[in-house]
């Protein structure tokens, strides 16, 4: 296990960029490895999260290359493996593949780290039984390992009872191999990767008021550039917000449907934020704060962001209060609890209530804290310890390399 110390103090200035994108990553590689021929993608992801997926695509049997940043993947005629195709800690990765895997008709095992085994897979197999699927799990289908026997899939509408949008890609990349149209229906719209990465390299697919409908097809070989992470870029923008004389640009940040609520949500929070939709580059100017109330319909538009917004919250005038958190629950790890107790741990006042979770404003002091093996609980603490009355030790620090391996270089170049 390794640990990062991190000491007070800033300011944090300077321009950066951040990993591409993780949910756009995976996609844009499953789709790559659908599609009959060549697509290049730059700007992808270098957490271990994408590589894993990129590693299943390659088992799978589409071509990769990589050279200078640009990834070419040759796809278009994948079949079985001998053995499980391991996900890491990635339940993007399991959920979607899951539902590509089970339209093709061949034989597959899904398995992960310790944390994806504990993590419910039951909502995406439940969804994927319905049209038709033969996939199994262990403990009732309810956890990985997945077996899937893939193929004979039947167009569907589903609706789901949950607000993912891992549900509804798995269930739309399932309805390409699927004998007629398929639909999901969302009781709160959520990220809408899956559905304009589709449209955009050919697939018919269409969204509206009643749900989002794919016709089966494959999508033609395409070259994307892969937008910056907003959920990465949040950490810059908590931190420039409530570290004194900060003022940071994360460039080319993604600025498309339910994923920047977190830059509402400091707006409303007093913070100095700018977002700029034709570049995407995000400016972000220490501040004062004020508490707030994040409404649960704001939930899935900033759902990976609760753990930074909470140090936000910490660092506010009065109370913040995220209603209907609950899924929280069920991530990388439990960050009602890890939330709760890392930055307790450096003297926050942090609570749950039911669903809720609420974060009275107050210093942090330096402490000794732990990522539980959670890439965002450890980036939260140590954004937190950047405000704190001394040193602070983040241990199993390694979980940041699933989706974000330079964050601590970047940190000391926005100090420098
Ligand atoms: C993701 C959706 C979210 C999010 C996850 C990435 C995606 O999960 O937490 O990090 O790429 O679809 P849910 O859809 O389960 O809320």
């Amino acid at each position: 296990m390794t640990a990062f110390a991190v000491a007070p103090g800033g300011p944090l200035t300077g321009r950066l960029s951040v990993p591409g994108d993780k949910s756009i990553s995976h996609r844009v590689l499953m789709l790559a490895a659908l599609a009959d021929g060549t697509s290049e993608v730059t700007g992808l992801s270098d957490g271990d999260d994408v590589a894993h997926t990129l590693s299943i695509v390659e088992a799978l049997g589409a071509g990769v290359e990589l050279r200078d940043g640009l990834v070419s993947i040759t796809g278009g005629s994948l079949g079985a493996v001998d053995g499980p195709l391991y996900v890491g800690n990635s339940g993007t990765g399991i959920r979607l593949l899951a539902g590509m895997l089970a339209g093709l008709s061949f034989t597959s095992v899904l398995d992960g780290d310790e944390s994806i085994r504990r993590r419910p897979m039951d909502r995406v197999v439940d969804p994927l039984r319905a049209m038709g699927a033969d996939i199994s799990g262990v403990d009732g289908s309810t956890l990985a390992p997945l077996t899937i026997d893939g193929g004979g899939l039947h167009g569907t509408e589903y609706v789901s009872p949950m607000a993912s949008a891992q549900v509804k890609g798995c269930v739309l990349f399932a309805g390409l191999s699927a004998d007629g149209p398929t639909t999901v229906v969302e009781s709160q719209p959520t990220r809408a990767h899956t559905e304009e990465l589709m449209a955009a390299f050919g697939i018919d697919v269409k969204a509206g008021q009643g749900g989002v409908t794919v016709q089966p097809g494959r999508p033609v070989p395409f070259s994307h550039r892969v937008a910056g992470d907003p959920s990465q870029a949040a950490y810059w923008a908590v931190a420039a917000a409530v570290v004194a004389g900060s003022e940071v640009v994360v460039e080319n940040v993604y600025s498309g449907p339910v994923r920047t609520g977190f830059v509402d949500v400091l707006a409303r929070m007093g913070a100095d934020i700018e977002h700029d939709a034709d570049t995407g580059d995000l400016t972000v100017r220490a501040s004062s704060l004020t508490g707030t109330v994040v409404e649960a319909a704001e939930v899935p538009g900033l759902v990976d962001e609760v753990p930074v917004l909470a140090v936000a919250a910490a660092c506010a005038d009065g109370e913040t209060r995220f209603c209907g958190v609950g899924e929280l629950r069920v991530k990388e790890t439990d960050r009602l609890a890890t939330t709760s107790s890392e930055l307790g741990a450096m003297g926050a006042r942090v609570r749950v209530e039911g669903d809720d979770l609420v974060v009275v404003g107050g210093p942090f002091h330096g402490a000794e804290v732990e990522s539980h093996g959670d890439h965002r609980i450890a980036m939260a603490c140590a954004v937190a310890a950047l405000v704190a009355d001394g040193p602070t030790v983040v241990s199993g620090w390694e979980a940041v390399d699933t989706s974000y391996p330079v964050f601590g270089h970047d940190l000391e170049g926005l100090r420098a």
